[in-house]
């Protein structure tokens, strides 16, 4: 029997190629709150199979660098990285975020999505601490992560099981204290998680995309996982949202 997957592993495998609880709705509007342009120096911390940092080079020509833990996940980047021909802008390092191989003031930008929620509080503090080290004066942190409307324990139990992570998502008070006790908070937006929605999978996959998908999705051995995390969303939709963060380095 197949070892039980991490949420975000099994939904790349079923074809999934934004792995985040707001969304290309979020994304976009993370991304029109860095000012990019073809001098952006950026870092991507769990940039996963690099559909985020591809996708920059492509409309702003800037640098990125994307760090992720998971080496097999970098070996897909390289690879879309390659098939896109990005080779010169994009490079990929195998680092975590708590410990970030590079000199203090390094990068314009650092984009950070569905990665600090699957952290303990004290590893989410390090974390922080080492975007503000690495990021320039004046640069913009952006994050996006499951925001919890209320605390709510049982249904954050509900969630561990179903993506087989010990999450810790955090309340909106609780994501902008964390951030503002370093960075100077600047916006914020929220709303309902569409990861797994009908709506936010065209608009973040395309028909086509979504469609190939589902059908994977419903094969015999994807379908229990699957349907127990369509189904908590669905049910706990008032509960499990998206935040998404734009911060400033003092
Ligand atoms: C839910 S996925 C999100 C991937 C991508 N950012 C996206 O939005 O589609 C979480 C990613 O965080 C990575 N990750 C988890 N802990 C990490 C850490 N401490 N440092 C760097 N990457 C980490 C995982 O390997 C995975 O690729």
């Amino acid at each position: 029997m197949r070892k039980r997957e991490v949420g975000h592993t099994f939904l790349a495998r079923i074809g999934k190629k934004r792995l985040r609880p707001g969304g290309k709705k979020a994304t976009e509007w993370l991304i029109s709150q860095g000012n990019f342009s073809s001098d952006t120096n950026v870092l991507e911390v769990a940039c996963n199979m690099g559909t985020t940092m591809i996708d920059l080079v492509k409309r702003y020509d800037c640098r990125v660098t994307g760090v992720d833990v998971d080496k097999h996940a970098l070996a897909k980047a390289k690879k879309n990285i390659e098939k896109h021909h990005l080779e010169e802008k994009v490079t990929v390092v195998q680092a975590n975020a708590m410990k970030l191989p590079f000199p203090d003031h390094s990068f314009d930008v650092v984009i950070n999505e569905a990665m600090l929620t699957m952290l303990p509080n004290e590893a989410k503090e390090k974390a922080m601490k080492e975007y503000y080290r690495v990021l320039k004066k004046g640069g913009k942190l952006l994050t996006h992560d499951v925001m919890l409307t209320k605390s709510d324990e049982v249904v954050v139990d509900q969630l561990r099981q179903a993506i087989n992570v010990r999450v810790q998502p955090l309340t909106q008070q609780d994501w902008q204290q964390r951030l503002e006790a370093s960075f100077q908070h600047t916006s914020v937006i929220s709303g309902p998680m569409t990861l797994l929605s009908p709506i936010g999978m065209i608009r973040d996959e395309g028909i086509i995309g979504a469609v190939r998908i589902i059908k994977n999705a419903l094969k015999k051995e994807n379908r229990p996982m699957f349907l127990q995390m369509f189904r908590l969303f669905r049910s706990k939709k008032d509960v499990l949202h998206f935040i998404a963060i734009c911060s400033e380095k003092k």
